[in-house]
């Protein structure tokens, strides 16, 4: 296929933990797209402008984003930063993109949600993509659900809320599993999550199909931390142990707090009704893991 035949597509964080993924996906399974890697910074809003103008892209992904350094406690004491970032050069992306009609795919996050009175854990009643935010125990997650909130009159943006994301490499210092396993006590409480083996070739067929809303990006069902440990115990490590602590008790080693939820992914399940619920993608997940250890 000769390159002007290809869906042109500008990546906005290519050499992050999901950026990377995207990238290395399009390239091995979709010969029809050409992905190049962003240049600019966000918050250069006029940086970007020229990078549009220069490069013309068909679609747009915006994987890039604080996340702070090692994690989201970094925001708490980097406020200006993570504002800049991931609510005004985001938005200023996506303005930018409406304005010259492109559409652009961009990665948020389900963290804006905590169990609640009408969402208890295991009760069936789950956040959709309809609900307000409700959690803002951190800078994070605060700022994330501000911006979120300001998408609707776009019509050009496709929102896909992860949670959790889980790879089948534990060499993959951002992958839930690589995380769960190094930490000394753990949570225990079911959460919605999603398999970025499941749901990234997902995502670029909603960007091939310009697809616009918002949808939780997860997988169907919630797991707890404890049946992911379980799990490896099972089929890395049998002599594996943890320990468990309650929320308070959590809380007080972190300076934000974190959040824990089910999300409805039957909006996504509408439109790809093959992706597998999280505990029978765990498995698969562990099994994959299981056969690379073997093959090293
Ligand atoms: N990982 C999770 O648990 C999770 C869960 C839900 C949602 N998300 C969201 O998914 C997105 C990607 O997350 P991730 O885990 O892949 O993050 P990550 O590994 O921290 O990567 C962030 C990416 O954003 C780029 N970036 C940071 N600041 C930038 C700026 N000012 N201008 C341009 N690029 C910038 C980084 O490039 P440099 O290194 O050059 O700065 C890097 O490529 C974020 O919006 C995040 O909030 C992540």
């Amino acid at each position: 296929m000769n390159q002007q035949n290809k869906i042109k597509i500008l990546l906005f964080g290519s050499t992050g933990f999901i950026g990377k993924k995207v990238s290395s996906l399009i390239e091995t399974d979709f010969p029809q797209i050409e992905i190049i890697n962003s240049q600019s910074r966000l918050e250069n809003t006029q940086d970007v402008a020229k990078e549009l103008d220069l490069i013309q892209p068909d679609r747009v992904i915006n994987a890039a984003g604080i996340t702070g350094i090692p994690n989201v406690d970094w925001c708490e004491s980097h406020k200006q930063e993570t504002l800049r970032v991931n609510l005004v050069g985001s938005l200023a992306l996506i303005d930018s993109c409406w304005k010259r009609n492109i559409h652009i795919i961009q990665f948020g996050t389900g963290c804006i949600y905590q169990y609640d009175e009408n969402h208890k854990e295991n009760s069936g009643n789950k956040f959709t993509e309809k609900d307000p935010p409700n959690f803002f125990g951190s800078y994070y997650s605060k700022t994330k659900g501000i911006f979120q909130d300001l998408l609707d009159i776009f019509d050009n943006v496709l929102l896909l809320r992860i949670r959790m994301p889980i790879t089948s490499h534990l060499e993959d210092s951002k992958n839930l599993i690589s995380k769960l396993i190094k930490y000394s006590k753990v949570v225990n409480i079911p959460n919605s999550m999603s398999v970025l083996e499941d749901l990234l070739p997902v995502m670029v067929d909603m960007c091939i199909k310009k697809v616009v809303g918002v949808f939780n990006f997860t997988n169907p069902g919630s797991i707890s931390h404890n049946e992911i440990l379980t799990l490896y115990q099972k089929f890395i490590d049998p002599n594996f142990k943890w320990e468990n602590f309650s929320i308070e008790e959590q809380n007080k080693i972190l300076k934000a707090e974190r959040s824990n939820n089910e999300l409805d992914s039957s909006k996504l399940l509408e439109i790809y009704p093959d992706i597998p619920h999280i505990k029978d993608s765990m498995i698969k997940v562990f099994e994959r893991i299981k056969k690379s250890i073997k093959n090293q």
